[in-house]
């Protein structure tokens, strides 16, 4: 039943209704009011899903990235234009030749799907990705001492097979950058969720990865 009904997020449309429904639109759009963006500033979105949320951004120049071509299709048809690409791809290294440097990074319910290694490397990448003074947001699921018990359960039955304490999520984040910081988030959704939102600043890399 819980399997079937994780199979269903998989279809874009239901995925939205149930975003909206639980009230996990809000915690996206509190993610999106945390980095302060403006006009005619850059963007990457990795695991952009379908961008429900991507009218609530500014006129910002928007690269999104998604392994689903169910989710980019929809994204593409919804939001693509010329300010706004879709990319069914991983975001990586190669990127950021063809790329020019961003004022942030979203990653909103993207690294409880990921292994240590693999958030690693994105963390990585992403902290190359950015101008001086850019930005990186998380906000993922987490398990916090003293949660709801529907919030426990919750979390412990996410699509995302890698949901973390607040400390995990932390030390993969200071890997890759000096000002790491972040709250967790009880109060956005309509039912009892925690959810871990993580900011990140000043990377440790250079663009060249030095
Ligand atoms: C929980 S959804 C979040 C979607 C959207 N950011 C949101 O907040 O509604 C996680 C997304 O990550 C995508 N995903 C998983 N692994 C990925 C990867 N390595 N690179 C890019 N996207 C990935 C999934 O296809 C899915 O759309």
């Amino acid at each position: 039943m819980l399997t079937a009904i994780k199979g269903l997020l998989g279809h874009e449309a239901l995925y939205v209704a149930l975003q909206k429904g639980l009230g996990a639109d809000r915690l996206r759009y509190r993610c999106l009011d945390e980095l302060g963006l403006t006009d005619g500033d850059t963007v990457i979105d990795v695991g952009c899903g379908p961008a429900y949320y991507f009218g609530r951004l500014p006129r910002v120049r928007y690269y999104g990235f998604d392994t689903s071509e169910k989710y980019i299709a929809h994204a593409r048809k919804r939001w693509g234009s010329d300010q706004a690409e879709f990319r069914c791809e991983v975001f990586g290294e190669q990127h950021l030749a063809e790329i020019p440097p961003v004022n942030a990074i979203l990653l909103l319910g993207l690294l409880h799907h990921l292994s240590d290694a693999d958030s690693r490397h994105l963390l990585q990448v992403s902290a190359r990705a950015l101008v001086p003074g850019g930005r990186v947001i998380a906000v993922d699921p987490t398990l916090v001492p003293g949660q709801h018990p529907v919030s426990r359960w919750m979390s412990k039955n996410d699509r995302g097979e890698y949901v973390r304490e607040p400390e995990a999520f932390v030390a993969l984040g200071r890997e890759s950058f000096d000002d790491v910081d972040g709250e967790v988030v009880d109060d956005a959704t309509r039912i009892p969720t925690s959810h871990w939102m993580m900011r990140m600043r000043t990377p440790v890399f250079a663009r060249d990865g030095s």
